[in-house]
């Protein structure tokens, strides 16, 4: 119950410019139902079921045990530091060195610094839509121009090239890729970003790249990185993390890879308001980073088995069609035939089916006509919430 006051909330203006991500209200919604006694599956949040792997738990333990519970520098520690520049230089084949790594807490506060540092009142950020709507969010934020860029299902929700040499003019300071994609699990092939490094040339556009799910590619499929197309080091800021790829959401922890003097930027927003990622969560970082990497692969293996489940059941349901996603842990069906909307579509199948999932339109504008299911659950689940889904077209369609 909010408290009774006498005063008015004196809110900045730019607070009304703020969005926020669906993923957690949807959450919260589903919570209340289960606290009223309903069966909820949950296939909302972006985020692996699995544990931590036990070597980077021990080392966080460990960590806390040996007192890594005070601050550190706000750039991250040297040797996290010096660990993802040897880690990013040998997965994106350019010389990074650790001037050039910042450790932040989450994936989030790259997307969040990048912005802050780099646009001001009326500069265009091009964008993925659907895409993480916290890219959007942010721009509105600072004041920017936010140019959506449609990720079409024709192409497999990767961008079209030449539609983005439409989209860039002289106000044009920023480019946002996201390969592979949430919501999509589009992935952007080798050419097309070798094609949007032409279309850049040499005019001074920066990218962000958001490569937080780099390491889940299906069916043997590489990353390749904008970093990585010679000329684009020092344009390109790749944002990376630890939450997707080895199962550590909560411990708050990613990083940024760019230019030393913006890393610089950076590090003051840091110190501004962080002060520094947590001490013990980077001792386990470099566990996470340098040790046993069997975990990574078994998890990728298990949510490509679960995504072939659910892609296939998708495609059986009246109404539904849905492109096998080549990255992430997303699948992101086509609805349009069950003449449903898609935000209306998601509500009713948590409140009449218990099926969590996102409305496309939670991605942006270009998501209506589609549904987002995190395959981040086990397939007993994913099976229970294909019947349901189709019992649910049966009596309503
Ligand atoms: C595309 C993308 N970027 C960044 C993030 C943020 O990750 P983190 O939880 O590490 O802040 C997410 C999380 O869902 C994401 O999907």
């Amino acid at each position: 119950m909010e408290k009774a006051t006498q005063y008015k909330l004196p809110l900045a203006r730019r607070m009304s410019r703020l969005g926020t991500e669906t993923a957690f209200e949807v959450l919260n919604k589903a919570r209340a139902l289960e606290r009223q006694g309903k069966s909820i599956i949950h296939l909302e949040i972006g985020e692996p079921d699995f544990e931590t792997p036990a070597n980077v738990v021990e080392a966080g333990v460990d960590a806390l045990h040996n007192g890594w519970t005070h601050y550190g520098p706000s750039a991250g520690l040297p040797e996290l530091r010096q660990a993802l520049a040897d880690y990013v230089s040998r997965t994106r084949g350019v010389k990074v060195s650790s001037e050039e790594v910042v450790v932040v807490p989450g994936g989030k506060p790259i997307i969040f610094f990048t912005i802050l540092s780099l646009i001001d009142e009326g500069d265009e950020v091009i964008y993925p839509n659907p895409g993480f709507p916290i890219y959007e969010s942010m721009i509105h934020y600072v004041g920017g121009r936010a140019v959506p860029i449609q990720l079409r299902e024709e192409r497999d929700f990767s961008l079209d090239v030449n539609e983005l040499a439409s989209l860039i003019n002289d106000r044009t300071k920023l480019i946002i890729l996201n390969s592979p994609q949430n919501p999509t699990g589009g992935v952007l092939a080798r050419h097309d970003i070798e094609q949007i490094t032409r279309v850049i040339g040499h005019r001074n556009i920066m990218v962000l790249s958001d490569e937080i799910y780099s390491r889940l590619l299906f069916d043997g499929g590489r990353h390749f990185s904008i970093m990585s197309v010679p000329g684009m080091q020092e344009r390109t800021i790749v944002l990376d993390g630890f939450s997707k790829t080895y199962a550590m959401t909560g411990w708050r922890m990613g990083y940024g890879v760019m230019r030393p003097d913006l890393a610089a930027h950076m590090t003051r927003l840091m110190t501004n308001s962080n002060s520094c990622t947590a001490s013990f969560t980077q001792v386990a970082g470099i566990e996470a980073i340098r040790g046993d990497q069997s975990s990574v692969d078994h998890m990728r293996d298990e949510f490509q088995r679960r995504r072939d489940v659910f892609v296939a059941g998708l495609n059986k349901i009246k109404g539904c069609s849905c492109r096998t996603p080549r990255g992430a842990f997303y699948v992101f069906p086509n609805i349009k035939e069950t003449g449903w909307k898609s935000k209306p579509l998601a509500d009713a199948l948590l409140e009449q089916a218990g099926v969590a999932a996102l409305s496309g339109t939670s991605f942006g504008e270009f998501g209506e006509g589609y549904l987002r299911f995190s395959v981040a659950n086990s397939l007993e689940n994913l099976e229970k919430a294909l019947d349901r889904f189709d019992q649910w077209t049966k009596k309503n369609l």
